[in-house]
């Protein structure tokens, strides 16, 4: 082992410079070679590889984005095209590949795994919905986001005696809409994971104003629909004064929390370790509070991310 590759893929999230930086920085201390890939699957194909130099990774720890780039390139998903990605990996000398990024980024990184090439996969997406880790970096960023936007829309709801429906991004999981949601004393939190009924959150606002509470705050996952189809529904049983928002990719950007910092330093430097112990073919992750490695086949074939559905009765038991 010389020489390894760095890629950031799918959707960024903050965090992922600091994972760039802790994977190349602890491959460097152990005497390795980093190369970075830009534009995540598409770079790699194209031959978009380049060595990292420590001073490149200085002041990126607390920036968002990623100096990588990223890159939505379906093309991957083509045998074909993850043959050229290896003759790339192997015209560079790499040998191995370091993949930050969500679900389906995980996915290219076991496909090249089958094809024999070392990868390993670090969890870095805003949605929190990968297996093998109970939290991804970019997450708690997200969730630090929604809450404060949630806080503000709050505010003005008050004033107004309104109703808002507050959509947040997860794809089609419900782990940003559950923990923003909880953090911002939300009245009701719509997931995917879990059947909600329309027609009892228009009666909980009814029964809210009788018992003197006059505004209300949904907090919508984007997996079940969007706000404005939501209030659409919401508004055919009672006249509510609502409003949709929609947070969208504010989600997605911003200097990285203390906590995703510090995750990401930890499963960068675990990535290292372990290929430095000639272990690969990984998803790792963060299972209570330890740093664990799994499978990366098995993880996407046999193993789902699980949400922790017991928000939403924490929720229930806390709220008006
Ligand atoms: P995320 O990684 O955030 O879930 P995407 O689902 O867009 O984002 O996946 C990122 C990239 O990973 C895709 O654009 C594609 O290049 C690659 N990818 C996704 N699914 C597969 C697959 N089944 N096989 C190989 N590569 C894939
Ligand atoms: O996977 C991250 C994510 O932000 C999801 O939460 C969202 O559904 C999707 O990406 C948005 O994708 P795009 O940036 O392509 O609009």
């Amino acid at each position: 082992m010389k020489r390894i590759g760095i890629l950031t893929s799918g959707g960024d999230s903050s965090g992922m410079n600091a994972a760039v930086r802790a994977i190349a920085r602890s491959a460097m201390n152990a005497g390795l070679e980093a190369y970075g890939i830009n534009y995540g699957y598409k770079g790699l194909v194209e031959g978009n590889i380049f060595k990292l130099e420590t001073k490149e990774l200085d002041g990126i720890i607390n920036r968002g984005g990623t100096i990588l780039y990223s890159a939505r390139f379906p093309e991957f998903a083509q045998e074909e095209t993850q043959l050229k990605g290896i003759e790339q990996l192997k015209k560079f000398g790499i040998d191995a590949l370091v993949v930050i990024g969500g679900d389906g980024s995980y996915h290219g990184a076991e496909k090249l795994t089958k094809h024999g090439f070392n990868s390993i996969g670090v969890p870095g997406t805003i949605d929190n919905d990968i297996p093998g880790t109970d939290f991804t970096i970019g997450f708690d960023t997200a969730v630090n986001v929604a809450t404060e936007a949630l806080d503000r829309i709050n505010d003005t709801a008050t004033s107004h005696q309104r109703t808002f429906v507050v959509e947040v991004m997860g794809r089609g999981a419900g782990d940003i809409a559950l923990w923003a949601g909880n953090a911002a004393g939300a009245d009701e939190i719509v997931i995917p994971e879990h059947d909600y009924d329309i027609a009892k959150i228009a009666q909980h606002i009814k029964d809210n104003e009788k018992n003197g509470k006059d505004h209300f705050l949904i907090v919508l996952a984007e997996g079940v629909m969007s706000a404005q189809d939501f209030k659409a529904e919401l508004d055919k049983h009672g006249d509510f004064d609502s409003r949709a928002v929609t947070l969208a990719h504010v989600q997605r950007g911003g200097t990285p929390t203390a906590k995703d910092r510090v995750l990401a330093n930890k499963l960068g430097d675990y990535a290292i370790q372990l290929l430095m112990q000639g272990k690969g073919g990984l998803a790792i992750g963060i299972h209570n509070n330890q740093l664990e490695a799994h499978d990366i086949i098995d993880t996407l074939e046999n193993h789902k991310h699980e949400t922790d559905v017991s928000l939403l009765d924490l929720n229930d038991r806390v709220r008006f």
